[in-house]
């Protein structure tokens, strides 16, 4: 596996390569990553991962200075996995002029749920995924479900900017007692840590509900929220959607997503669990 830091390393590393699987990370790598290579690893090579933590996707007060940087134990992980490239460069090589260009990516996908409590978060992601889909031109990259939001605003950068690439998605890999997998994980206290799988609880709960047949869709996120609350969680939001368009469902909608995102103490979770409407109301 080739480890490069540079544009020019990347060209070269790639030169006469075709068919790139890609997998755009932060590092801090854990199995749920791991996963994304081994998927990406079914769809193309070679494959080349990225590790980058963007600065321009962290707002202000955000965890950007404190965000793990791990290099030497996520190129080991990504060597075991059968990663062929790692490009990590740093922030001169991704920004070595200021980035007044940025992707503004639609109002509807960038100002809602989390973009509503992360403004510009969005446009900081769409802007270094183009930047970086310019740099390793693949032909598919490769992004987990956890970030269900950003998933859809990549599909849709793809889409509008009609680039070349096939956007593939990954599940989600969760702990034992249902947490989901993320490097914000590593930042729970152990009581906290503890706690965490509620979040998952709650959501798992509401599937069950609609599926049982409920649709006031309100009472059950606003319950949910409620519940995460009285156990000492800062919510941001917890809401039902439309998995392809994340719009309130619809009466044709046939597969929907609960997201919820919520603060435990200094460390903010996110999840989601799309599932299929048999039934639609
Ligand atoms: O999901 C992430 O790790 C990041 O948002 C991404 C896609 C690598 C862009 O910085």
């Amino acid at each position: 596996m080739q480890v490069v830091h540079t544009a020019a390393e990347l060209r070269a590393a790639l030169a006469g390569r075709s068919g790139t699987a890609f997998v755009p990370t932060m590092g801090n790598l854990h199995a749920g990553h791991v996963s994304l290579v081994e998927l990406a690893k079914q769809h193309g090579q070679p494959v080349v991962a990225s590790i980058f933590v963007n600065p321009l996707q962290f707002g202000a007060g955000e965890d950007f200075e404190r965000y793990p940087r791990t290099l030497g134990a996520d190129c080991e992980e990504l060597a075991a996995a059968g990663c062929d490239v790692v490009f990590a460069p740093d922030v001169a090589e991704m920004y070595p002029v200021p980035q007044t260009f940025a992707v503004q990516p639609p109002h509807s996908l960038a100002t809602d749920l989390c973009g509503a409590f992360r403004p510009g978060h969005f446009s900081g992601v769409a802007t270094v995924v183009l930047k970086l889909f310019n740099l390793v031109q693949p032909r598919v990259a490769v992004f987990g479900r956890k970030d269900f939001q950003q998933l859809l605003v990549i599909r849709e950068l793809v889409r509008q900017f009609n680039l070349p690439i096939d956007i593939v998605s990954g599940d989600t890999l969760r702990e034992a007692d249902g947490l989901a997998m993320s490097s914000r994980n590593a930042y729970l206290g152990p009581s906290e840590r503890i706690q965490a799988a509620q979040l998952q609880r709650e959501l798992a709960a509401i599937v069950t509900a609609v599926q049982a047949g409920e649709r006031d869709f309100e009472t059950l996120a606003a319950t949910a929220a409620r519940h995460l609350k009285m156990a000492g969680w800062r919510v941001d939001y917890v809401a039902l959607r439309d998995a392809a368009t994340l719009q309130a469902p619809s009466p044709d909608s046939t597969r929907l997503v609960v997201l919820g995102a919520a603060w435990l103490g200094q460390t903010r979770l996110i999840d989601n669990l799309d599932f299929g409407l048999d039934n639609p109301a």
